[in-house]
């Protein structure tokens, strides 16, 4: 007795985990846990109650989270039961559980054939057409109810979801929303608010804007539906449609004019399956979107009722993933330090390991909720993915923990204070503006390449000039000319691994004078880097552009009435609040009437159009002047920078020692040019021969 309440107590203790977990990935889209670890949890729960099912009544055995699709919908949006649920897929990982799957078909149907389709990771949308017109566009949600977000959706462009189409009769069809990766990087560099290109789909997809409350308006940027792409696959109900298969089935979706995957094929066997999973494994890294998987799916209607299907997930598909790069090692320590923002970021050390080819042995966690949702425990073994990131993941313990044994940070781990938790409550925070770690870093991102571009200031730097007091903010770098004896006599001194390079005076005062111009130099820059520059909470790149609109210079910006940008549907109250908080706080008064005294020289910002421009173009490999020199003068000329290589690039200019751009380019057709070509095209630009 006392044995069976254990049991019963560690099933909800597991069905509890799992509710949590689909509450961040389908609520909250921000996935706390790798697929990998939820399928094996899931996998556990399933097992534990099909073996202890009599430990449950009915209702207690329907209620888990193994019966449903998602997690419960609370919705801005208008709830809609869905004409037929939107289920899930069922997973194979290896070619032995593909087999199983595939002889189940073959005994229904002996030459049962497939269909295979690049399993894009997006938001799964259900379109609904009557007389010809899109009527209503719904998420998945509980995979029973979703909610309508057809509002938003008529805001993409008629290239991916048609308004009307020549057909009349009512079509339900499904699919994805999707954001390109090229385009993800762009919207990254202007405002860092997602972490990955599905997770800023679903959050501009269901992007809320209440219109009537003025004071609430939140103006979101209308311009961000421009970066959603759709692919469809599914027609519902085809036999209404005279439709037989999934191959006439996306024969019928293409002529109606969606747009639907140009990989997909028609399969006639196990072996050709297999062979185009390959395939698609291979071209994975080449393709602008992401995939995790393949859609393998019976290409005969015919004999979907009969397959059936669970509360879950339908017989007649299934998903082939691929497994990310994935070790196990140990996590040796975790260490959190502190940014620019106060924002403390726990760093995790972990035994050295190869992963997808290199040697990794450090990790972030977000916050220590992460740490503490996954129950990671020093020394102990960890899973580590590699998956695109430059840097690698902490996904999960290997063994099963009680709890984690590393404690929260309660002080700063460079000047002692107290943190401070966000709203959320998930994130920490330095508040004290004197500590070091936070000045330091404030400096850095001002010197860095998207606002000064001040290269020979690296943070090495800052902190020598730093601990000599010969500078306290950003504004102190421009007086640094007149401090110059002092500097030279400092650097002469230091012994430090830094200065073993430049041990000759002569070398001292050539780097010394080069640092002096660069900052020189740093005073012609666009408005808009400066005000990047100043680390605004909430302030990127984008919106920095957007100030430099409105505003020529610092006496401008702060004179600007902030909330009446409001109107111009540019902001929103997060950042207006950013915006009048930093400019009521005396010390960034003091900082920025330093800085009107800095004989700036602003120049003009471009703010392209991509529509206008007259090329586009992407680096790679070294050149012989900084990356940013290059980017300056493409988006002078009126062009536009792509930091990764898409359809959409025309040249890439290529460098010595490139990267695997290269073969992207070729791949996709993009022209290669060498720096003096790319130099003779911008001179033909400038002066075109009439
Ligand atoms: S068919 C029963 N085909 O994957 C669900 N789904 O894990 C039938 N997905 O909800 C879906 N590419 O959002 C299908 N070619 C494809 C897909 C695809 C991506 C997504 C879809 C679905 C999820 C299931």
């Amino acid at each position: 007795m006392e044995n069976n309440s254990k049991i019963r107590a560690k099933i909800f203790e597991l069905r509890k985990k799992i509710e949590n977990w689909n509450h961040c990935y389908y609520q909250l889209q921000d996935p706390v846990v790798d697929d990998l670890i939820y399928d094996k949890e899931l996998k556990k729960l399933i097992a534990l109650e099909q073996k202890y099912y009599y430990l449950f009544n009915l209702e207690e055995l329907n209620s888990s989270p193994s019966q449903q699709v998602g997690a419960k919908i609370t919705s801005k949006f208008e709830k809609i039961k869905h004409s037929s649920p939107m289920l899930s897929l069922n997973k194979a990982y290896t070619n032995s559980e593909l087999e199983k799957w595939v002889q189940k078909a073959t005994q229904i149907l002996e030459n049962v054939t497939f269909f295979v389709e690049p399993k894009i990771d997006g938001i799964s949308i259900s379109l609904f057409y009557k007389n010809g017109k899109l009527v209503q566009a719904l998420t998945r949600g509980d995979g029973m109810f979703g909610e309508n977000v057809l509002i938003n959706v008529l805001k993409i462009s008629d290239k991916f979801i048609p308004k009307k189409i020549s057909y009349f009769d009512d079509l339900e069809i499904r699919g994805e929303i999707y954001i390109n990766n090229s385009l993800f990087s762009k919207l990254q560099l202007e405002s860092k608010m997602f972490k990955n290109p599905r997770n800023a789909a679903s959050g501009i997809l269901r992007r809320y804007k209440k219109a009537k409350n003025k004071n609430i308006n939140l103006a979101e940027n209308e311009t961000d539906f421009n970066y959603l792409s759709a692919c469809f696959y599914g027609l519902m109900y085809p036999e209404k449609h005279k439709i037989n298969s999934q191959s006439e089935a996306i024969e019928f979706l293409k002529k109606l004019n969606f747009p639907v995957n140009n990989f997909q094929k028609q399969r006639n066997n196990l072996s050709e399956v297999l062979a185009f999973i390959n395939q698609i494994k291979k071209k994975r890294n080449a393709l602008d979107y992401n995939i995790d998987g393949v859609v393998i799916k019976i290409n005969e209607f015919s004999i979907y009722d009969e397959l059936g299907s669970t509360v879950k997930f339908p017989h007649s598909a299934i998903a082939f993933k691929f497994e990310d790069d994935i070790a196990k090692t140990i996590l040796l320590d975790i260490f959190p330090t502190v940014g620019r923002t106060g924002k403390i970021t726990y760093n995790a050390k972990i035994r050295p390991t190869i992963l997808a080819g290199t040697l990794v042995s450090s990790a972030v966690l977000p916050n220590y909720s992460y740490i503490k949702n996954l129950k990671l425990n020093l020394n102990s073994e960890v899973y580590v993915k590699k998956a695109g990131e430059i840097i690698p993941q902490i996904i999960g313990s290997v063994n099963d923990h009680q709890k984690t044994n590393f404690s929260i940070t309660e002080n700063c781990p460079k000047c002692n204070s107290k943190l401070e938790y966000s709203d959320s409550g998930l994130d920490q925070f330095c508040l004290n503006r004197f500590c070091p770690e936070i000045i330091l870093q404030k400096i850095v991102h001002f010197c860095s390449k998207e606002a000064l571009n001040i290269e020979t200031l690296a943070k090495k730097r800052i902190k020598i000039l730093l601990e000599k007091k010969l500078i306290s903010n950003i504004c102190d770098i421009f007086y640094l000319k007149e401090k110059l004896e002092l500097i030279h006599s400092e650097f002469k001194n230091k012994k430090s691994s830094d200065n073993i390079k430049e041990n000759s005076p002569s070398l001292q005062i050539r780097s010394i004078m080069k640092l002096l111009n660069e900052i020189e130099k740093a005073k012609n820059i666009d408005f808009y880097r400066l005000i990047f520059g100043l680390g605004i909470k909430n302030v990127g790149l984008k919106a920095a552009k957007i100030l430099s609109k409105y505003v020529k210079n610092i006496s401008e910006l702060q004179n600007l009435d902030f909330s009446s940008l409001n109107n111009q549907q540019d902001f929103g109250p997060v950042i207006i609040e950013s915006l009048n908080n930093y400019f009521k706080n005396s010390v960034n008064l003091q900082l920025l009437n330093c800085l009107e005294k800095i004989n700036f020289n602003f120049n003009e910002t471009l703010i392209l159009d991509p529509t206008n421009a007259w090329a586009s173009f992407a680096i790679s490999g070294k050149l012989s002047k900084s990356r940013g020199e290059f980017i300056k003068i493409i988006e002078k000329s009126g062009a536009i920078f792509h930091n990764s290589i898409s359809k959409k690039t025309k040249f890439l200019l290529l460098g010595e020692d490139s990267g695997s751009k290269i073969e992207k380019a070729k791949k996709i057709g993009v022209k290669i040019i060498n720096e003096s070509q790319f130099l003779e095209l911008i001179k033909q630009r400038k002066n075109p021969i009439k």
